[in-house]
C-alpha cells in the first residue's frame, strides 16, 4: 500500500485539498477559519507543510508553524505543530509518521532549535522523539481559586473587535524581545482577534476583554474566550494590574458564563503563572510536547538566559550527551559560551529528557530521581542553577 503513497511539501495549490481533510476531520470549525489561520498566519512565509498523496489524493497533512517563544531573556524560534490529520480510511498505515517525519526533518534544516505541540494524544509524538512536559497541563479549575490580585485597579470589559488602539502599546511591551511590527507590519495585531475570534455568524460574543486602566491609558489587559485566556499582557511595572485583569477574566468566566475551567498557556516567567502555580489545579486534558531537535543550536538559543542564570558562577563546565547532540557549556565569570571542548569537564550529564529540561519544565534533580538522566552531583548542582524549573507554564507563541 505504502509503495503508491508519496510525502512531499504542499503548496498553495494544495490548499483546499487541506481545508477538506481539515473539515472532513474538524467539522464543527469554519472553513473559512481554517483557511484564514493558514493564510493570516504572521509568519506564513517561515512555515511548511507537509502531506501524504495516494494516488495524488491528499491524504495525511500536518503543518509546521514558526513561533518565536521568550524564555527569560532569550527568545528560542521554535516550530510548532498543527493540523496534523489521516483521512480516516488511511489511518493506522503509518501516514501521519512519515508527515511528521518530513516537518522534523524540515524544522532541522530551517535550523530550528526545538518543536513544540500541545495535544490530547500524545501516543501519536511519542514515537519520534517529543516528550510530554512533566507536570504540564494548560486547563486550570476556576472553583475556589483565590484572587491573585489587589483588586485596586480600575478594569472595565470591553468588545474584542473594538479594543483601545493604545492596547497595542502594552501588546508590543509584552512582546519586548520580539516586536511584532518587525515580523509584520502592526495590522496583524489588529486583525487577530476578526479572523481568530469572529465566529462564523460574524458575532463575538463568546469572547471578551478586560483592560487595567492608569488614568486615561491602558496599563493591562486579557482577552478571554469561553474556554480560554488567551492573552495577558502589560506595560513594564504593572504586573499588580495585569493581576487584577486576570482576576476579572476569571470573575466574568465563573460568575456570568458558569465556566468551570478555562485553558491557560503562559511563559514560565510570566507574572500571572508566577501568582497561579502556587494555588491553582490543573487537569490533564492537553498536553504539551516538546522535542528538542538540535542541542547545539537550542543552546545558542537559549544563552541570554543562561547568562542571566550564570551570573555569580566563577568557573565551570558541563558537558551534555543527548539525542539531539552533544555540547559543552563553559562558564567563565559568568560569561556562558557553547561548544564542543574537549577540555575536562567539572560534570556530565546524558540521558534523553532534555526537552522538558531545557526550556524549564522539569528539573534536573526530578529527571535524574526518575532515571531519565544519568548525572554526577555536580552536573545537578550547576543544571540546577543553568535550567530552573520554574513552574508548569511556559509558551509564549506569537500573542500571551
Ligand atoms: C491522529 C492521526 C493523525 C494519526 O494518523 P495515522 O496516519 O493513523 O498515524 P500513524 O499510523 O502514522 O501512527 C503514528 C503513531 O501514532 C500512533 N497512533 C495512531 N493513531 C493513534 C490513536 N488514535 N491513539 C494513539 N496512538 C495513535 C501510532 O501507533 C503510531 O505510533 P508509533 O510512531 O509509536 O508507531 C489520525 O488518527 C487522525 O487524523 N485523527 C483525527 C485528528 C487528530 O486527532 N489529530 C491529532 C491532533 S493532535
Amino acid at each position: 500500500m505504502n509503495e503508491s503513497i508519496i510525502v512531499r511539501e504542499t503548496t498553495e495549490t494544495d490548499a483546499p485539498a487541506v481545508v477538506d481533510l481539515a473539515a472532513l476531520t474538524w467539522p464543527h470549525i469554519a472553513r473559512s477559519r481554517t483557511e484564514a489561520i493558514i493564510e493570516l498566519d504572521p509568519w506564513r512565509d517561515r512555515q511548511a507543510a507537509f502531506g501524504a498523496f495516494a494516488g495524488g489524493r491528499l491524504v495525511s497533512y500536518a503543518r509546521f508553524h514558526f513561533r518565536p517563544v521568550r524564555v527569560g531573556a532569550a527568545v528560542v524560534n521554535l516550530g510548532g505543530v498543527a493540523d496534523v490529520v489521516t483521512h480516516p480510511d488511511f489511518r493506522r498505515r503509518g501516514l501521519a509518521r512519515r508527515v511528521l517525519q518530513a516537518g522534523i526533518a524540515s524544522m532541522k534544516s530551517a535550523g530550528l532549535p526545538a518543536s513544540l505541540l500541545f495535544t490530547a494524544n500524545p501516543g501519536v509524538y511519542r514515537g519520534l522523539g517529543w516528550r510530554t512536559f512533566h507536570g504540564i497541563s494548560g486547563v486550570v479549575d476556576l472553583s475556589g481559586m483565590p484572587r491573585l490580585g489587589r483588586g485596586r485597579t480600575r478594569i472595565t470589559r470591553e468588545h474584542v473587535l473594538r479594543l483601545p488602539p493604545a492596547l497595542e502599546g502594552v501588546y508590543e511591551s509584552g512582546c519586548a524581545s520580539h516586536p511584532i511590527s518587525q515580523v509584520r507590519p502592526v495590522a496583524y495585531w489588529r486583525d487577530w482577534p476578526k479572523w481568530m475570534l469572529n465566529e462564523p455568524n460574524g458575532q463575538t460574543v463568546e469572547h471578551f476583554a478586560s483592560v487595567a486602566w492608569r488614568g486615561a491609558s491602558p496599563c493591562a489587559y486579557g482577552l478571554a474566550s469561553r474556554s480560554a485566556i488567551i492573552e495577558l499582557c502589560c506595560l513594564p511595572g504593572e504586573q499588580d494590574a495585569m493581576l487584577d485583569v486576570f482576576d476579572h477574566l476569571v470573575e466574568a468566566s465563573r460568575a456570568d458564563r458558569a465556566v468551570g475551567a478555562v485553558r491557560l498557556d503562559l511563559p514560565y516567567d510570566h507574572a500571572v503563572a508566577a501568582a497561579l502555580a502556587p494555588c491553582a489545579t490543573f487537569s490533564t486534558a492537553t498536553l504539551g510536547m516538546v522535542l528538542v531537535l538540535d542541542l547545539k543550536a537550542m543552546l545558542h538559543a537559549l544563552q541570554p538566559a543562561l547568562a542571566e542564570r550564570a551570573e555569580g558562577i566563577r568557573h565551570d563546565r558541563i558537558r551534555i550527551h543527548s539525542p539531539a547532540g552533544s555540547a559543552t557549556v563553559t562558564i567563565n565569570d559568568g560569561e556562558v559560551s557553547i561548544g564542543d571542548s574537549q577540555e575536562p569537564c567539572a560534570a556530565t550529564l546524558t540521558g534523553t529528557a532534555f526537552s522538558s529540561l531545557l526550556l524549564g519544565f522539569g528539573s534536573v534533580r526530578a529527571l535524574h530521581d526518575a532515571g531519565e538522566v544519568d548525572a554526577d552531583p555536580r552536573a545537578l548542582e550547576l543544571l540546577d542553577a543553568l535550567f530552573p524549573c520554574r513552574n508548569a507554564h511556559y509558551w509564549a507563541i506569537d500573542r500571551f
